[in-house]
């Protein structure tokens, strides 16, 4: 798609210094986001399509863990057919102009999802999860982050463990979540089935992990466990959950 006729998925839903989803305030957020950007006229029809950004890294920068071979299916393909299948439902819609979280929020429809939210919500979720990791991640995390950890889990490995174990558990295609529930000010885990997010339970994502198939096959094959193990030791970036938490909580 031309450049001059894409909107950039990142510039469309990040904050300058992390990213992280719309919380309860998510109306006024979402009014100052929308038309930040460039929208053209082609051929006499307003139109602006979202466009897949690459990870923040390169495609074998978390080599040995998560392999470019992987990337080349997971982002070239997979994430690449969910923005551009979003792009092609929203064409000439109401829909068409408004932010990535609008789209989701709207299509979402109060639990009886309309056809664009697959889409929308998985270009969504992916961009997060890439942003979510990192070359030489893992570790422990420090900070305010941290210390929310301990006091809403007890303790940083008893957070890992059930973070897994939610992973583990997300029967079939989904997604696992670190979020903060912004109506009692916690840390909470989330998993969700096939596309939905933290966003339509009005939470924002902090972390995740994607448990679909295509997501760890090539390098683990029906090992799910194993992928999540390496994931939490070697791939989170606590740099980016803390940056989210910052925002999520300023
Ligand atoms: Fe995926």
């Amino acid at each position: 798609m031309a450049a001059a006729n894409s909107l950039s998925l990142t510039s469309a839903f990040l904050p300058r210094h992390g990213f992280h989803g719309p919380s309860h305030n998510q109306n006024v957020q979402l009014s100052t986001q929308k038309k930040q950007f460039a929208r053209k006229a082609v051929s006499g029809t307003i139109t602006a399509k979202f466009e897949l950004q690459p990870p923040p890294y390169p495609m074998d920068a978390l080599e040995p863990h998560m392999s470019s071979r992987t990337f080349e299916f997971h982002w070239g393909k997979h994430h690449r057919a969910y923005v551009d299948n979003l792009n092609k439902q929203i064409d000439g819609t109401e829909l068409d102009g408004k932010t990535l979280e609008d789209i989701i929020l709207i299509t979402y429809n109060k639990g009886s999802p309309l056809p664009a939210f697959n889409n929308a919500a998985q270009a969504w979720n992916h961009q997060f999860f890439w942003e979510s990791m990192k070359p030489n991640g893992g570790g422990e995390p420090s900070g305010k982050l941290l210390e929310l950890i301990n006091r809403d889990f007890g303790s940083y490995d008893t957070f890992v463990k059930e973070f897994k174990a939610a992973a583990a558990t997300q029967f079939g295609s989904g997604w696992a979540w670190l979020a903060y529930k912004p109506e009692d000010k916690k840390l909470a885990l989330v998993k969700t089935p096939n596309a939905e997010n933290p966003l339509v339970l009005g939470y924002t994502a902090l972390l995740t992990i994607d448990v679909w198939e295509h997501a760890y096959y090539l390098d683990f094959q029906n090992r799910r466990p194993d992928y999540i193990s390496i994931f939490m030791e070697k791939l989170v970036s606590w740099e980016a959950v803390s940056s989210r938490l910052k925002t999520a909580t300023a």
